[in-house]
């Protein structure tokens, strides 16, 4: 189990006076993507399957996931009490499957799977960190303060990992580059955008680019500067790029406006 459980949680200090609806909605995609955090798991144990020790460590870390899926679908149901976990997660896995059905990575080696992970964990432990920020329920804030903690745990996790897998399988700049960023682009695929409809819509039909919109205007409204310098940072690390100089600063500048510019458009156009 992970380092704090849902009884930890003061749940008697939820105030429903400070609660955002649209908050609400992005919790509960939330809540349906970390709890399928045990297919990644079984997705790992299967390219890693001679090495034991790191099985463990990835299992444990699969129900560290799910243990936030839960934490985020219990806050949920409390916010909007007619929010149906079990039935939203399965229309998500009805409708969202990821090819894990292999046992060599997708990103060409070991070391290129590490970093992909590492990719994930930046975005979940920016993101987590984001939310504690930008919202005002207290049992909400309490919650992302310990998933937070456990993301960039998992990053340092994956990254040990890697630098372990490159000394078997080195891995260049280029090739790192185009894993790490390959791996951003993907958060635009569906997983996201069908956590959100299979949370939030029963109604209307699927709409990969309504979706995504939809998840991406509240969740990057929610960034501030220092989460995106804090982001670039942990990727520079993850590539193998000293995280200072030039090139950083410019990375960081650049990365923050790029993120400003998008939330901007996105709220204008839903206005
Ligand atoms: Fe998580
Ligand atoms: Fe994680």
């Amino acid at each position: 189990m992970g380092r704090w459980t849902l009884d930890d949680i003061h749940w008697d200090r939820f105030d429903p006076s400070k609660l955002d609806p649209e908050i609400v909605r992005i919790v509960k995609t939330a809540s349906l993507v970390e709890y399928n955090g045990g297919a990644y798991a079984h997705h790992l144990c299967r390219i890693f399957h001679d090495e034991p020790d790191f099985q463990r460590a990835a299992r444990h870390w699969g129900e560290e996931e799910i243990q936030h899926g839960r934490a985020l679908a219990r806050w949920a149901a409390l916010a909007d009490p007619s929010y149906d976990f079990v039935t939203a997660f399965d229309r998500f896995q009805s409708g969202y499957r990821v090819d894990f059905d292999r046992d060599v990575s997708r990103r060409g080696s070991r070391s290129g799977e590490m970093i992909a992970r590492c990719m994930v964990e930046i975005g979940t432990s920016s993101y987590y960190s984001a939310l504690r920020d930008g919202v005002r329920e207290p049992v909400l804030k309490e919650i992302c303060r310990h998933i937070a903690a456990d993301e960039i745990r998992h990053y340092r996790l994956f990254h040990r990992n890697l630098m372990r897998c490159v000394e078997c399988e080195p891995i260049g700049l280029w090739k790192r580059l185009r894993v790490a960023f390959g791996r951003i682009a993907e958060a635009q695929d569906d997983e996201l955008a069908y956590a959100y409809y299979a949370a939030n819509e029963t109604a209307s039909r699927y709409d990969r680019r309504r979706y995504t919109r939809a998840y991406a205007r509240r969740a990057f409204a929610l960034y501030r500067e220092h989460h995106v310098r804090h982001i670039v940072a942990l990727v520079f690390k993850a590539v193998d790029l000293p995280p200072r100089g030039r090139l950083f600063q410019a990375a960081g500048f650049l990365a923050w406006r790029a993120l400003r510019f998008r939330a901007i458009r996105l709220t204008k156009a839903a206005a």
